[in-house]
């Protein structure tokens, strides 16, 4: 079978708008440099690397929020530099689920509300979607909390209504950068216990951490450093 993700020679290079100035051939700045990386389906990675190492930026090209300046990207099979942007907003939405810290909760909408918002692209009947959020936010232990708006909840069960939400679509492929950052050790605790059930229900789970017991409940740790992967290893996890 496919792997869920293929990398191959992906490099990224930021340009700012003076690079281009004079018709000169602009530098930029490289940020990833030549990646290739294969992740089966089912794998549980932890991408871990110092600050402004390209983590989150390969984070998003995986996560089809930005494309690669050059390379090869293919996703559960499909080659994504052949999608035009309704194809690759279909897969975003159908195959992969999002936990970003900046990917904020919605303030003014409830925690049921908000793990609902990514059924409303699709065209799932609105009870089948409620039906699917209570039954996610029971299983993230938020029974009692369905109803309060985030600024209520603390940090720990705010981040559950956010892996509630991206499990929502029963995604192929859940990326997740930083989910534990902001929380103590008991609460990210529980936090990667929820990881590790989702991934024992067969999603792919890639998962950016700077933390080194986070990162060992992982499969396998992918190490970056200054755009490249430098180490590549089992956990025995
Ligand atoms: N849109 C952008 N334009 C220009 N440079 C960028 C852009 N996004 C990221 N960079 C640069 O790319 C490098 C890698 O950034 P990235 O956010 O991927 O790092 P990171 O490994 O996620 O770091 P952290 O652990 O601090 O989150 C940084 O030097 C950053 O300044
Ligand atoms: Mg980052």
């Amino acid at each position: 079978m496919d792997p869920a993700i293929r990398l191959a020679d992906i490099s990224k290079t930021f340009f700012r708008d003076n690079d281009r100035k004079n018709g000169d051939e602009p530098e930029g700045i490289p940020v990833l440099k030549s990646v290739t990386l294969d992740i089966a389906r089912g794998e549980f990675v932890s991408l871990q690397g110092t600050s402004g190492s390209g983590k989150s930026t390969l984070l998003h090209i995986i996560g089809l929020l930005d494309r690669p300046t050059s390379g090869a990207y293919h996703l559960l099979g499909d080659d994504t530099a052949a999608l035009d942007d309704d194809h690759l907003s279909d897969l975003r939405n159908k195959n992969l689920g999002f936990v970003f810290q900046s990917f904020y909760l919605i303030p003014y909408a409830t925690a049921l509300e908000n793990v609902v918002l990514p059924g409303l692209y699709s065209r799932r009947p609105q009870a089948e979607l409620t039906a699917r959020a209570r039954t996610l936010l029971e299983q993230v232990g938020l029974a009692d909390r369905m109803h309060f708006k985030p600024a209520r909840l603390s940090g720990g069960q705010q981040q559950r209504v956010a892996m509630a939400r991206a499990m929502l679509n029963n995604p192929d492929i859940i990326l997740a950068d930083e989910p534990t950052g902001q929380l103590d050790s008991t609460t990210s605790g529980e936090i990667i216990k929820l990881f590790r059930q989702v991934h024992e229900s067969g999603t792919t789970i890639v998962l950016v951490t700077h933390d080194e017991h986070v990162a060992a409940q992982a499969q396998r740790i992918v190490r970056i450093h200054d755009g490249r992967v430098v180490e590549d290893k089992p956990t025995g996890a």
